[in-house]
């Protein structure tokens, strides 16, 4: 039988380098293997609980939507649907609340960095978190279990999502009996970190990333912004430097070595930042010139969410079916 693979992005904002190389890129690459049926999805009501506006919530999903799309994403052979036309998954979390700890959900990363921030700064512990961001794996959970999923490609920084929707498929499973498959993480070790301008990770919240389709002098700007250090152009430079890094990702197998070549031999910051532009602009613009279509044409984004949105329902609604007979509901 062939393995289900499924993911999803929260539509928070625009997708950057960051998103593309460890979470996007490898999981279009895993769907083109005809052994993995797949479903990608928009997590919009996990975006829900940071995006509280309307005309952002819905710009935030035509752009991420456009985004997979322009990348690659062939929704004749990916199921691609936005989470909140599946109601499925809300009632299955409903189910999982009550298999679910408490004290599971104490222990969740983002939950807890909000508690130590309000400790820091002498506030109660509970302050600005709402229940969306305090049960949040559990809505994670419901996403991957509805559907069997064996897989989740995902970043790092998810992998204690996926070991949560772990656990509560065992809790459940321990009481009902073996309905739910137990889910595993797929994670590319090689891009695991993707580095900012500053050389930390490239995340929104140090406010340090690359849009991914940014316009041509954009990308070109913020390349430059790249903090390097003062050494001379005749010196060696280290390939462990995010430019290098960066560079790596773009390039092939003999660009790269090419490349390490000059590095060591010694290259000006300046003409390093100028090959990564151009390499990374090479790659880019092809799929920059289909996000600025289907940016344009929202109409036919929209129907092939709906029309995935469909058929994963169809799907959802038998195995829902399975899990309420298991609770004794029907
Ligand atoms: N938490 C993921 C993120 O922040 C989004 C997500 C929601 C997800 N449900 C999922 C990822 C199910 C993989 C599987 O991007």
């Amino acid at each position: 039988m062939r393995k289900t693979i499924l993911t999803g992005i929260k539509p928070t904002g625009t997708p950057h380098l960051g998103n593309y190389f460890a979470a996007i890129k490898p999981a279009l690459e895993m769907a083109k293997d005809e052994n993995f049926a797949s479903y990608f999805f928009l997590a919009d009501y996990h975006a829900l609980t940071t995006v509280q506006n309307a005309e952002e919530l819905k710009a935030n999903s035509l752009e991420l939507a456009s985004t997979w799309l322009a990348c690659g994403l062939d929704p004749s052979k990916v199921l691609f649907y936005k989470q909140s036309n599946i109601p499925e998954i809300f009632e299955l979390t409903c189910i999982l609340n009550n298999v679910t700890p408490k004290g599971l959900m104490n222990r969740a990363h983002a939950y807890k960095a909000m508690v130590e921030k309000n400790q820091e700064a002498g506030e109660d512990i509970d302050a600005n978190v709402n229940m969306g961001l305090y049960t949040y794996p559990i809505l994670m959970s419901a996403d991957i279990l509805l559907f069997g999923t064996d897989l989740v490609p995902v970043g790092l920084d998810q992998k204690q999502h996926i070991e949560i929707a772990r656990d509560i498929a065992n809790y459940f499973n321990n009481k009902f009996g073996k309905v739910l498959n137990v889910p595993e993480e797929k994670i590319s070790e090689k891009v695991a970190v993707i580095p900012g301008l500053d050389g930390r990770k490239m995340s929104k919240s140090y406010n340090n990333v690359i849009p991914l389709f940014c316009e041509e002098n954009k990308l070109k700007k913020l390349i430059n912004r790249i903090v390097t250090d003062s050494s001379d152009p005749s010196e060696p430079k280290p390939t462990d430097s995010f430019i290098f890094k960066l560079y790596e990702l773009f390039a092939n197998e003999q660009e790269i070595k090419e490349m390490k070549t000059r590095f060591e031999n010694g290259i000006g910051w300046g003409e390093a930042k100028k090959c990564l532009f151009e390499k990374a602009n090479e790659v880019i613009s092809p799929m920059r010139e289909k996000f600025n279509y289907f940016m344009s044409h929202p109409d036919e984004v929209n129907k092939i969410l709906n029309d995935g949105s469909a058929k994963a329902r169809e799907i959802a609604k038998a195995n829902l079916a399975k899990i309420k007979k298991a609770i004794g509901v029907n």
